[in-house]
């Protein structure tokens, strides 16, 4: 039986965003200039240390103070010491002098010379000015957090690096834009069909070849990890397979796996209608992420091959859902005892990972929203990382570190893979009720057959209760800018243990 939907239209703004670099303020808008600690604020705001300490500003990261200018709003952005200066402090204060001036839609920061090289410190800046100024109402009016015009204000000798960073920048908020609107959207809205469209049509454009495995497709491949959990809805699942092909020999190959349960319910073992469960519309941002990275990497000259799997249905309870106690036949042949129909991430993921396993293959990395443990370990703004190969799992630390979507290494730690054997199946799908975020990860690793593989568990990071930096409240995007880094710098494993 089909309903008609009671949905509000759907939309995916994309928004034309004017960059530029010159070497005098403009006038109109708001020009931001950042103070470090024991200098002079600049000579536009006319006034001196103790007088912009008078008015309650400090040199800081987080503080602001918006100055009427006789030509502009000046807006003073605190930045710290300017010896520790990175790109995430640049980024960081363009966020914050965004959210400062929130009426203003034409911006222009007058940007230091730090030790950060002028490309990234551009892409910082724009990404932190254009990302916090984010929204997506969904069939609602609201405030417009607009922002129609961006301007790095520096000498003219800095312009071809800075409009050169300004343009890689605008890339990876488009991708971290896409990535929080597919996060965002509700789960009766963006279904597994319609993510599946919504892919086709972003990533044909995007030069990616896309290829969707409806219900068929995967009883054929006997993905019985994501057909399973998609039981018990009246939604059809959906794998959606990217790939990405550099001209030329690839410099490597990446696998990449995405968990995209569209909203989890939690299937027969239903979680309760309290608010943090309207948050698993989100359960598929590690799905979302892998789109919306896939989609910059032929605009960022990407080497590597990339091939992403994203493995999206709904987790939910009905008369034809998956049981407690029922044992199903992943892709590959292992039988999973399915203790708990709220561990449904793994299952659809194991299915990938093995898929991702038949293919030529340098390494595996995968993306997913799996454990409620990560999030009460790691909070909201750190994501837990676990691999088998300490070389790939660096690779994702340096990326993490440079984009600043911290991640923190959990031990894959084997004393623990006793928990998941099951007296009638070759695994089940829950471990103990401690170390959840470790158990998961060692039942994905029965799956990867020994390639190098590295598992972000992004169930903390992936929502934010309120603006935080570079993070709007709501879906973050994160490990969209991630996976973009990891791409460009992917390096061939050598496979140590
Ligand atoms: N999608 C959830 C994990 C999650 C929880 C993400 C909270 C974000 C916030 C996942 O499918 C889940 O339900 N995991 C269970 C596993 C348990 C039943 C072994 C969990 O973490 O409680
Ligand atoms: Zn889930
Ligand atoms: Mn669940």
């Amino acid at each position: 039986m089909t309903h008609s939907a009671p949905y509000p239209p759907f939309t995916l703004p994309q928004r034309q965003l004017g960059l530029s670099v010159s070497d005098a303020a403009p006038s109109g808008g708001a020009v931001g200039h950042l103070v470090f600690t024991g200098e002079e604020p600049p000579a536009a705001s006319g006034l001196d240390a103790a007088r912009v300490a008078a008015l309650g500003f400090a040199p800081e990261p987080g503080k602001t103070l918006v100055l009427p200018g006789a030509e502009s709003v000046v807006v003073l952005v605190g930045a710290g010491d300017r010896a520790n200066a990175d790109a995430a402090v640049l980024r960081d204060a363009a966020s914050h002098f965004a959210r400062a001036v929130p009426g203003q839609v034409d911006l222009a920061l007058v940007l230091p010379e730090t030790a950060v090289p002028d490309a990234d410190a551009a892409a910082a800046a724009v990404e932190g000015a254009a990302l916090a100024r984010y929204v997506h109402r969904i069939g609602a009016e609201g405030p417009e957090a607009r922002l129609d015009s961006f301007t790095l204000v520096a000498g003219a000798d800095r312009a071809e690096s800075l409009s050169a960073g300004l343009a890689r920048g605008e890339v990876l908020v488009r991708a971290t834009k896409l990535t929080r609107d597919v996060a965002g959207l509700p789960g009766g809205m963006l279904t597994a069909t319609r993510l599946g469209e919504v892919a086709a049509d972003l990533g044909a454009k995007a030069g990616l070849s896309v290829e969707l495995f409806d219900e068929d497709a995967l009883v054929e491949l006997g993905c019985g990890g994501l057909l399973g959990v998609n039981l018990g809805s009246v939604e059809p699942p959906m794998m959606i397979k990217l790939v990405y092909r550099p001209e030329g020999e690839p410099t490597g190959r990446l696998a990449l796996v995405g968990k995209g349960i569209m909203y989890d319910a939690g299937g027969l073992a239903l979680k309760p209608g309290d608010e943090v469960h309207a948050t698993m519309k989100n359960d598929m941002t590690g799905a979302g992420a892998i789109l919306g990275a896939m989609t910059a990497l032929r605009d960022l000259g990407c080497t590597a091959q990339v091939t992403g799997y994203l493995m999206c249905t709904d987790n939910m309870p009905s008369g034809s859902a998956l049981r407690m106690g029922d044992i199903i036949v992943m892709r590959g042949g292992k039988t999973v005892e399915v203790i708990n129909t709220d561990a449904e991430g793994r299952l659809v993921m194991a299915d990938a990972l093995v898929l991702a396993t038949e293919e030529p293959v340098d390494a595996i990395v995968d993306i997913a929203t799996l454990t409620g443990a990560c999030l009460r370990t790691f909070g909201t703004e750190i994501a837990g990382v676990m691999g088998n190969d300490a070389g790939l799992v660096d690779q994702v630390k340096a990326s993490a570190e440079r984009v600043d979507e911290p991640v923190w290494e959990l031990p894959l730690a084997q004393r623990y893979r006793g928990e998941l054997d099951s007296g009638i199946a070759d695994l089940r799908n829950m471990g103990g009720p401690n170390a959840g975020s470790i158990t998961a990860a060692l039942f994905l690793n029965e799956f990867v057959g020994g390639v190098p593989w590295a598992h972000i568990d992004i169930a903390g990071t992936a929502q934010s209760g309120s603006a935080v930096k570079w993070r709007n409240k709501g879906t973050t995007g994160f490990g969209a800018r991630l996976l973009v880094d990891l791409a460009l710098n992917f390096r061939v494993p050598r496979g140590e243990p």
